[in-house]
């Protein structure tokens, strides 16, 4: 692996505080980049900072304007203009059919998906515009791709991500922001255990998992460092004339 592809490079990475977030941030300062690193947890983030040194960690609501917009000007005074932005703050909502979702669970799951995912865009994009550029990658889901009928609120609001960052691109190409999304399978991490809790007992629970890794071709879940590996393919130079994808990291289920 190489281990200069971001060297001095400023990141803001939300969901930093476990999974797929904690991951990515990682990898991003296995590789130099500067920190700034966002999540409503603070033990998360403390566990995650302690491995990326220099990283400022910020506790906050990736759903409040006013915390995410903080976190852009702190890494801005602080560290430099943000270049790379991943978004991976993200909840699962209820796991139940859309006619029986609550109007107050809709709400809030949006409010973090989505509305989360467009103000941390909105709160870099004049950083990125300033310094010429940057890259974005947003945290969608193979249920943003395709319908679920366990967690159908969940894959409607992965849907719209995958369409803000089709949008997002479009709109910022020609400033040299590039803008993708990663929709990963089932990937090892508390939120996958967190969607077999919901299952209900025990043996709602291991058939649960039987049924969602029965659906990756492969035959196994996903480890995060195979998806924060791809975020980082897709933030870095290599991945220089690809922007609007939404890439799948899924082990071929939706081949
Ligand atoms: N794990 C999977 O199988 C999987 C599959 C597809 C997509 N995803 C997506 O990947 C992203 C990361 O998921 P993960 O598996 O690492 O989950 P996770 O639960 O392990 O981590 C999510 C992190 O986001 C933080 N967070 C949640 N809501 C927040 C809020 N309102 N403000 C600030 N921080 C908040 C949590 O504290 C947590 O640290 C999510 O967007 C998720 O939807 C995960």
């Amino acid at each position: 692996m190489r281990e200069d592809r971001f060297t001095g490079q400023v990141a803001l990475v939300t969901g930093a505080g476990s999974g797929l977030g904690r991951a990515t941030a990682l990898g991003l300062a296995r590789e130099g980049a500067r920190l700034l690193l966002f999540d409503r947890s603070a033990e998360g983030l403390a566990e995650t900072a302690a491995g990326c040194p220099g990283a400022i960690a910020m506790v906050g609501d990736a759903a409040s304007a006013a915390d995410i917009g903080g976190a852009a000007i702190r890494a801005m005074a602080e560290l430099g203009p943000v270049r790379l932005l991943v978004t991976a703050a993200g909840m699962l909502g209820p796991a139940v059919p859309l006619a029986q979702v609550e109007e107050a669970d809709w709400d809030r799951l949006f409010a973090v998906n989505v509305k989360g995912t467009w103000l941390a865009v909105r709160a870099v994009l004049p950083q990125m515009q300033a310094a010429g550029g940057g890259s974005i990658v947003a945290f969608a889901s193979t249920a943003g791709l395709a319908g679920s009928a366990t967690l159908p609120a969940y894959s409607a609001s992965k849907g719209a991500v995958v369409m803000l960052t089709r949008s997002l691109a479009l709109s910022h190409a020609a400033e040299g922001i590039r803008v993708n999304c990663v929709c990963p399978g089932s990937i090892e991490t508390p939120m996958l255990e967190a969607t077999f809790a919901a299952a209900g007992d025990d043996a709602a629970r291991t058939a649960r998992e039987a049924a969602f890794r029965a659906r990756h071709p492969m035959l196994r879940f996903g480890r995060a460092e195979e998806v924060s590996e791809t975020v980082l393919f897709l933030l870095s130079g290599a991945a220089g004339f690809i922007t609007g994808v939404a890439l799948p990291v899924d082990g071929g289920r939706l081949a």
